[in-house]
């Protein structure tokens, strides 16, 4: 006691030190880190939030028995977040998370891509198949059901079948009687449990995009950037039956009229201003030791970020020269980028904040205290069994990115089913028509995207590729034999292969009989794809799978450890695609020496970065005559500008795409779409100097919406606070 009053009084002596050292240690834990789960806001964060500036309740927020904002929020299509803006089902998600069912309704005459698209009537909107969207409607910690089953001495195996069979309980209990689907999700590694139950809709349609140009202006050149000018984002809508419930898709299906849906705000933001968003963020690993961080940035990304460097070139190359395969190839060129461009980024960021050597400094302080207790040998033992499995990762990774990147490799693998079933001793011919059937529905969607040069030349090139870089992993000798086999006469085997010709494969699965599995085996290319396959199954997954189970039972017990030695730090979950609410501020930052980026960016910007002769930064004439004009509305800012984005401090992910930034008061002021470059290493360690998410300006959406593209019933459906 004694030392410390002493300590104390040289502190006083010295307090703006004092001050200083309690302002980093508070910043540490809350320094707008995290993304936390809805049903615990009251609980944790509710006074921090509204310290920061919230002005309503966690219950305004998240709330079982009465309508809150939860009930505006989905996740849309798997991968993103969208919001519920009107009381007819209208959607807000990004551009980029609408992109690849703009592109599925886009060819060389009507090509919604390049030139937008805008429902005119309901009876105009397009249905998108297979697209479905998610409304939470609880969420419950089931922890104590789960764990009260599980024991120490169990094995990964019977752990995860425990798991599994009192999930299965407690989820058909939980949606007895309803039409809801329901989850059980891991958290903290393993060491809790919750449950979600969902509401799922199946009729989701197409309203409204703007033209790339808008929508995906500076594109690959620009993503993961801040200063940034993208208006990335489109429209959709919700469908329901009569009774205002999930459906199919029918012509009979009316608008869905939501529980909730969000108010937009066209006050405008400052510097400082509170926000959170709102969505499903999909995966983050922020409490990884030192080495698993280093395999990631100097063994896993690299592999990747080669490797893609190589397709993307290819791909460019293509469709560079001509229009078709630029549509085709545009979707599946974006996510690669997209990619590419975040681990680049991640790696950079890494260095930066010399996360490595942090985390190092964390486990020393984590070994001193594990000492004389049961996690003594935890580190060391996890460090040993990473490092035997980051070796097979390495060489996974160059599988699937090599040579699972070749397209009519993963065609020709999608056969293996039917081919396996029809070589059987007395082939089951239910399920061989099924398998048929199956395959011969998803051909088109395949070859419409298909471009047969582009992909012998990625083939021939990623194979050479592969070869080249067989030393430091496991290597599969199949290739080697199909490579003296076949190697020489790539071009003919290509050439004559029933996979990169559509009516070829087509023609066979037509009258399909059990005999006809002989043909497809005695293609090259199908033999490659099965050998790779069984390369995978046999001799990778066979390693991986008990590797990745023993890491899965380390983790589980570091992240436990790691909370038990720090009993008064708030941990949030990692990212795991479920509901979260990350807040913060709006804020600018300083990126680099003597460069300071302020927080928000105006249609000015998007005139300077126009370049008529660079794909990424051409404006349609159309913007340049509503800037030219001043032609804004009531969209533009106090000063008479038209504000396009904006960054602030909210810990966002993939997954993030398309989520709502709301203010103080709940009321909608823009869609997250993208983090700053600079930041990108905030899904392996957050720097609150550093990371930023940003989001498109709900101005420049609704600006885009009424006045480029007139489409003002969309715009009188919803309601807007001045
Ligand atoms: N980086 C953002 C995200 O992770 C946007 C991606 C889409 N934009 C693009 N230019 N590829 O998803
Ligand atoms: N663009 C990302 C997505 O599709 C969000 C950005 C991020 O990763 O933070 O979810």
């Amino acid at each position: 006691m004694l030392k410390l009053i002493r300590f104390l009084m040289i502190c006083a002596r010295h307090r703006f030190i004092l001050l200083g050292i309690l302002l980093l240690s508070f910043g540490n834990s809350y320094a707008d880190e995290g993304m936390w789960l809805p049903l615990l806001l009251e609980k944790l964060n509710q006074r921090d939030m509204q310290m920061k500036g919230l002005k309503i309740t966690a219950r305004d927020i998240y709330d079982v028995n009465h309508s809150s904002l939860k009930d505006a929020i989905v996740q849309f299509g798997g991968g993103c977040t969208a919001e519920v803006v009107s009381d007819q089902g209208l959607l807000l998600t990004n551009h980029h998370c609408g992109y690849g069912y703009i592109q599925r309704h886009s060819s060389v005459q009507q090509n919604y891509l390049e030139e937008g698209f805008w429902a005119r009537t309901l009876e105009d909107e397009l249905p998108c198949t297979g697209l479905k969207v998610s409304f939470l409607i609880e969420m419950r910690d089931v922890s104590q059901t789960i764990l009260e089953n599980l024991t120490p001495e169990m094995n990964e195996k019977t752990r995860a079948k425990t798991i599994s069979q009192i999930s299965g309980q407690i989820t058909k209990e939980a949606i007895q009687g309803t039409h809801y689907q329901a989850e059980i999700e891991p958290f903290y590694n393993g060491n809790q449990f919750y449950l979600f139950i969902y509401e799922i809709f199946r009729d989701v349609r197409l309203v409204g995009a703007p033209p790339s140009s808008i929508g995906k202006f500076g594109g690959d050149t620009d993503n993961w950037m801040w200063p940034r000018h993208t208006g990335d984002f489109s429209v959709f809508r919700i469908y329901a039956d009569a009774n205002n419930l999930p459906a199919d898709y029918s012509p009979n299906n009316r608008p869905y009229q939501p529980r909730r849906f969000l108010p937009i705000s066209l006050k405008g933001i400052e510097k400082g201003d509170f926000t959170f968003v709102y969505g499903y963020p999909g995966s983050t690993r922020e409490y990884l030791p030192s080495f698993v961080i280093r395999s990631i940035t100097e063994q896993q990304n690299p592999v990747r970020i080669h490797l893609r460097d190589i397709r993307l070139r290819i791909m460019d190359e293509y469709m560079q020269v001509n229009k078709t395969i630029c549509i085709q190839y545009a979707s599946k060129s974006a996510g690669l980028a997209n990619g590419w461009k975040k681990w680049t980024g991640e790696n950079r960021g890494i260095t930066r904040i010399n996360a490595i050597s942090r985390k190092q400094d964390y486990e020393s302080n984590f070994s001193r205290w594990a000492q004389h207790g049961p996690y003594n040998e935890l580190l060391p033992l996890y460090e040993k069994k990473y490092l035997e499995y980051a070796y097979y990762r390495v060489s996974e990774l160059w599988l699937s990115e090599a040579a699972f990147g070749i397209e009519c490799l993963s065609i020709a693998r999608s056969f293996q089913t039917l081919v396996d079933a029809s070589v059987k001793p007395r082939p089951d011919t239910a399920f061989i028509r099924k398998t048929k059937k199956q395959l011969l529905a998803s051909l088109p969607s395949f070859y419409k995207n298909y471009y047969p040069p582009l992909d012998f030349e990625m083939m021939k090139t990623l194979l050479d590729e592969y070869q080249k870089n067989r030393q430091n992993i496991l290597f599969p000798i199949s290739l080697d034999n199909w490579n003296q086999k076949y190697g020489g006469r790539l071009s003919a085997i290509f050439d004559k292969s029933l996979f990169p010709h559509q009516e070829r494969l087509l023609g066979l699965l037509k009258n399909y009989k059990p005999s006809d599995a002989r043909r497809i085996l005695k293609d090259p290319i199908y033999e490659l794809a099965s050998s790779l396959s069984s390369f995978h199954k046999n001799e990778l997954q066979a390693r991986v799978k008990p590797l990745q189970q023993s890491l899965d039972s380390l983790q589980r017990t570091y992240m436990k450890a790691q909370m038990e030695m720090e009993p008064d730090r708030l941990f949030y979950p990692d990212a795991n695609s479920t509901l979260r609410v990350a807040y913060g501020n709006i804020l600018d930052y300083y990126p680099r020496d003597a460069v300071h980026y302020l927080h928000q960016t105006t249609l000015k910007g998007v005139i300077e970065k126009e370049d008529s002769v660079i794909a990424d930064y051409q404006v349609p004439i159309r913007l340049k005559q509503l800037y030219e004009q001043k032609n804004f509305g009531r969209y533009a800012d106090k000063s008479g500008n038209m504000p396009v984005a904006f960054i602030a401090n909210n810990h966002t992910s993939g997954g993030n795409s398309g989520s709502p930034l709301l203010n103080a008061e709940g009321q909608l002021i823009g869609l997250n779409f993208d983090r700053n470059w600079e930041g990108t290493m905030s899904d392996l360690m957050y720097d609150p100097n550093l990371c930023r998410n940003i989001t498109l300006d709900i101005r420049y959406c609704l600006f885009i919406i009424d006045k480029y593209a007139g489409a003002s019933r969309l715009i009188d459906e919803m309601s807007i606070v001045q």
